[in-house]
């Protein structure tokens, strides 16, 4: 059993989740928060507040920032938006223990990929969840239900005894182990490629995709030229269609976090879903003009789209 505490890069929505869910096992997490963030709180242990639809829970968590971190880093989980990740990675490197076990929480893909390349002798896990948070007030997280999260290896030279198997078991998280974890990830990327871009564009909630109109007929050809992806990289495609109109049913009053994103004038993850989805289409040989249609007309629109990562972006 491991003593090392877990450290949490990005205190955000799912940061939050993650440290209060840790704290409730009974695990003293700590929240690694920029620089310039840390400085501005007096106190350096913060209360933390959980909300979910039973209950209110209080827990209380140290923060500390990239300066402020004094023994070696040896469990660590990602919890930034993907374009993020590799920065903030890279300002915590100096302290990383040599075999430190790095969980990625990010959506999408390619952020993870590059992090693998970049950190060879380190254990990098990956991470694909359907919980959904937000933050009410900052280290104020409310979770909307239960989800499930799976997390499985992505370097090859992981030991089995080492790792996140631990928070498989009593943890208030539904966690489950994946291994390979690239279909799960793949699965997810598929859905919101179709759904988070187009609903950005049309700015509206996923429910209206389905408009039997204009909206529909660019979700079925984004759902097509994804499977055809899928199906090219000897993954199940068939279902796809039930998959992304079931999520657009389910979910139809929901804000996807891109159309969100944008309304904010934010940066998107869209780099990492659509972006590496063209990138795989591309190396395979894979039709996806829709694809590149609905990029290149964000764009125009003023949608931050972003650049995928390459590990040597990450200057590691
Ligand atoms: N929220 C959900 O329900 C949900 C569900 C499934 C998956 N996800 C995925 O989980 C990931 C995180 O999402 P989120 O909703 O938690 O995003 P978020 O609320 O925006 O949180 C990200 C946090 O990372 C911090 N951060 C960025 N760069 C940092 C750095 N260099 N050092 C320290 N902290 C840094 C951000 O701080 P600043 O604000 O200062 O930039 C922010 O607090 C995304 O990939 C998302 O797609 C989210």
């Amino acid at each position: 059993m491991h003593n090392d505490p877990w450290y949490i890069l990005g205190a955000g929505s799912i940061g939050c989740l993650w440290a209060a869910s840790l704290c409730h096992k009974g695990e003293s997490p700590r929240l690694i928060l920029r620089e310039s963030s840390y400085q501005q709180f007096d106190q350096k242990r913060i209360p933390l507040k959980l909300l979910t639809p039973e209950q209110t829970s209080r827990f209380a968590v140290d923060i500390v920032s990239p300066e402020t971190i004094h023994s070696p880093i040896n469990r660590l989980i990602v919890c930034t938006k993907a374009q993020d990740s590799l920065s903030a990675l890279n300002s915590v490197k100096p302290h990383l223990a040599d075999n430190c076990q790095i969980l990625l929480l990010q959506n999408g893909m390619g952020s993870q990929q590059a992090i693998r390349d970049a950190l060879p002798t380190q254990a990098i896990w990956a991470g694909s969840s359907t919980d959904g948070a937000y933050l009410s007030a900052p280290f104020e997280v409310r979770q909307a239900g239960q989800g499930q999260t799976w997390i499985g290896p992505l370097s090859s030279h992981q030991q089995s005894e080492q790792g996140f198997y631990d928070l498989c078991n009593n943890f208030r998280l539904k966690v489950s182990q994946c291994d390979p974890i690239e279909q799960k990830l793949w699965e997810k990327l598929a859905i919101n490629s179709c759904i988070n871009g187009l609903t950005a564009l049309f700015d509206c909630r996923n429910g209206e995709l389905l408009d039997n109109g204009e909206k529909q007929v660019w979700l079925d050809q984004l759902i097509t030229e994804t499977s055809e992806v899928l199906a090219a990289l000897g993954m199940p495609a068939n279902a796809l269609k039930e998959s992304v109109y079931g999520v657009c049913q389910i979910t139809a009053s929901n804000l996807s976090s891109t159309c969100q994103d944008a309304r904010k004038g934010r940066a998107t993850e869209l780099s990492f879903i659509n972006g590496f989805l063209i990138q795989q289409a591309n190396s395979l040989g894979v039709t996806v003009n829709s694809h590149h249609q609905l990029m290149d007309q964000l764009n125009a629109t003023g949608v931050k789209t972003g650049q995928p990562a390459t590990a040597s972006s990450l200057c590691i």
